[in-house]
C-alpha cells in the first residue's frame, strides 16, 4: 500500500481565511480531533507571526500525541529559532521552512536574485535541521517557477537535510494536467528526490485544488497539505474530506493508494472547525455539507429508498453523517412520504395515506421546508379524522386596524354550498359567527390556543379550541400555514363532533 500522508493545515493556512482566528484553547481543541481524525502531520500555527500563535503551537506540540507537529518559518535565523522553540515539546517536531522561487516574487516581493535565493534555501534547511530531525522545505509559488530553477532548488535543499519538499501551487494558478505534469518533472529530473517525500499544496482559486492534489499524487507525490473545510488564504485550499474521500472511493483509479484518516470523523471535525472558526460550511459542499446526502426530487428518493447507491456513492454513515437525508418537499412522491409516516410511526391506510398525501402536496407548494413535525401533524389530521358533516370550502376576511373586520364562509354540506358573512371583535370570531350562522349551533369558544409546529416564517401554525354548545365541551385542531385557516379549521373540527352527537 502506497500511504498518502495527510498534512493538515487548518490551524495555519485554515487560519489565515479572514474572520477565521482561533485562540489557543480552540486550537487545541481542533487540533486533538485532528488526531482522533488520524491526521498524519498537523501544521500547528506560525509562531513567529505573534504571541498567541507561538503559544498554540507550543501547547499543541505539548498536549497532541500521535501525529507530527509542525511549526512554520520563513527562511530567517528568528522564525527557525522561533518555530523550533515551540515545536520542541512534541515527540514528533518538524519545522516548514518556506521561501519563495517565482520569478515575480523574487523580483517584486523578495528582490533577490536565484544565486542568492538558492543560498538561502539551503542555509535556512541546514539552520532547521541543527534543531530538529524533521525539516520540510517549500518553494513558495512553485508552479510559477521556472522549471530548471525549480530542479535545482529541490535538489539543494534535499542535499542540505530537507525530508519533505513541498510544492504550493500558492495562488492556485495550476491546472490538474499541468500540476500532475510538474510533480512527474520533479520525479524524473531531480536526481536525489528519493531521499525527500514530494508533497503538494494546493490553493483554490480556480476551484482547483482537490483536482490539483489528485493529480499530483498520481504523478508521485507522497503528502497532500489540506485544510478542514477547505478552509485557508482567498478561496482556501484543497479540502482534507474532498481528497481523503475521492482516494478512497475511486480505488480504482487511486490503486493501492491509502491514507490513515478515520472518515467517520470528518463530520464531527467538520462541523468543529467550523463551529470553532465561525465560518459556515456551504449546504452543498462535498462530503460534509448538510446537503451533501439529501434528496429531494421525487424520482432520487425512490430510487435511494429502493437501493441506496442508484444515487449515493458514498454510505454517509461512513463520514460520520447519520442517515441518508430524504428532504420531503413538493418534488417529493408517494413512496418517500410514506416511508417517513412509517419511520414516525404512522400506518395509514390507503384512503388515509391519499388524503394525507395530498395535504402535504399543498403544504409542500406553501412552505420550503417540510419538517417531520409537519408530517405529523398531517397523519393526525387523518387518525383523528372526525367524519365532516360540514366541510371547509372557502373563506374570506377583512380586517385591519381601522375597519370592523368581516368574514364571509362557505361550508360543503350534504352536496350543497352553504354560504354566511359575519362581523366580529377580530377575524377569527367573525369566521366562528359566520360558521355559527350556518351551522346553526351556537358554540361557546371555551379555550384558543395556538402555536407555531416548526420554525421559520413559513412554519405551520396549530390552532387546538374547546367550544361548548348545549352544556357539551368538544376539542378541535387544525393546522395550516394560514393562522385564520387553522383556526377556521380547529374551530369545524370541533363543530363536526358537536354536529355527530
Ligand atoms: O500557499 C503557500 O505557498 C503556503 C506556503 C507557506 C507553503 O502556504
Ligand atoms: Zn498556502
Amino acid at each position: 500500500m502506497n500511504k498518502i500522508i495527510i498534512f493538515d493545515t487548518t490551524l495555519r493556512d485554515g487560519e489565515q481565511s479572514p474572520g477565521a482566528s482561533l485562540n489557543k484553547m480552540e486550537k487545541l481543541e481542533i487540533a486533538k480531533q485532528l488526531a482522533v481524525l488520524g491526521v498524519d502531520v498537523i501544521e500547528a500555527g506560525f509562531p513567529i507571526a505573534s504571541a498567541g500563535d507561538f503559544q498554540a503551537v507550543k501547547k499543541t506540540a505539548e498536549e497532541v500525541k500521535g501525529p507530527i507537529i509542525c511549526g512554520l518559518a520563513r527562511a530567517l535565523k528568528k522564525d527557525i529559532d522561533a518555530a523550533c522553540m515551540a515545536v520542541k515539546y512534541s515527540r514528533r517536531p518538524r519545522i516548514h521552512v518556506f521561501l519563495a522561487t517565482s520569478k515575480i516574487h523574487m523580483k517584486y516581493k523578495l528582490k533577490k536574485a536565484e544565486d542568492e535565493i538558492l543560498r538561502t534555501a539551503v542555509w535556512a534547511v541546514k539552520y532547521a535541521r541543527d534543531k530538529v530531525g524533521d525539516v520540510e522545505f517549500s518553494p513558495e509559488d512553485a508552479s510559477r517557477t521556472e522549471k530548471d530553477f525549480l530542479y535545482r532548488v529541490v535538489e539543494s535543499v534535499i542535499d542540505a537535510g530537507a525530508r519533505t519538499v513541498n510544492i504550493p501551487d500558492t495562488v492556485g494558478y495550476a491546472a490538474p494536467f499541468e500540476f500532475g505534469e510538474l510533480i512527474k518533472g520533479i520525479k524524473e529530473s531531480v536526481p536525489n528526490i528519493d531521499k525527500a517525500v514530494i508533497s503538494v499544496h494546493c490553493h483554490n482559486d480556480l476551484g482547483l485544488a482537490v483536482s490539483n492534489s489528485l493529480a499530483a499524487v498520481l504523478n508521485g507525490a507522497g503528502q497532500i497539505e489540506c485544510t478542514m473545510n477547505g478552509l485557508g488564504e482567498r478561496a482556501g485550499n484543497a479540502s482534507l474530506e474532498e481528497v481523503v474521500m475521492a482516494i478512497k472511493t475511486r480505488r480504482d483509479i487511486f490503486s493501492g493508494m491509502s491514507t490513515s484518516i478515520n472518515a467517520k470523523e470528518l463530520y464531527r471535525t467538520s462541523r468543529l472547525v467550523s463551529k470553532l472558526t465561525g465560518m459556515p460550511v456551504q449546504p452543498n459542499k462535498a462530503i460534509v455539507g448538510i446537503n451533501a446526502f439529501s434528496h429531494e426530487s421525487g424520482i432520487h428518493q425512490d430510487g435511494v429508498l429502493k437501493k441506496r447507491v442508484t444515487y449515493e456513492i458514498i454510505d454517509p454513515s461512513d463520514v460520520g453523517f447519520g442517515d441518508t437525508r430524504i428532504v420531503l418537499g413538493k418534488h417529493s412522491g408517494r413512496h418517500a412520504f410514506r416511508e417517513r409516516l412509517k419511520k414516525l410511526g404512522f400506518e395509514l391506510n390507503d384512503r388515509e395515506l391519499e388524503k394525507a398525501f395530498r395535504q402535504f402536496k399543498s403544504l409542500a407548494d406553501k412552505k420550503k421546508a417540510i419538517f417531520d413535525e409537519d408530517i405529523e401533524a398531517i397523519a393526525e389530521d387523518q387518525i383523528r379524522a372526525v367524519p365532516e358533516v360540514y366541510h371547509l370550502q372557502r373563506f374570506y376576511v377583512a380586517s385591519g386596524s381601522q375597519v370592523k373586520p368581516q368574514a364571509e364562509v362557505a361550508l360543503g354540506f350534504r352536496k350543497k354550498i352553504l354560504n354566511a358573512s359575519s362581523g366580529g371583535d377580530g377575524p377569527v370570531d367573525a369566521c366562528y359567527k359566520a360558521i355559527d350562522k350556518i351551522t346553526g349551533m351556537k358554540g361557546r369558544l371555551v379555550d384558543y390556543q395556538l402555536h407555531s409546529i416548526t420554525g421559520g416564517k413559513d412554519a405551520l401554525g396549530e390552532v387546538t379550541v374547546k367550544v361548548e354548545s348545549g352544556g357539551k365541551v368538544v376539542s378541535g385542531r387544525g393546522s395550516s400555514t394560514d393562522i385564520i385557516e387553522a383556526s377556521v379549521k380547529a374551530y369545524l373540527n370541533a363543530m363536526n363532533k358537536l354536529a355527530k352527537r
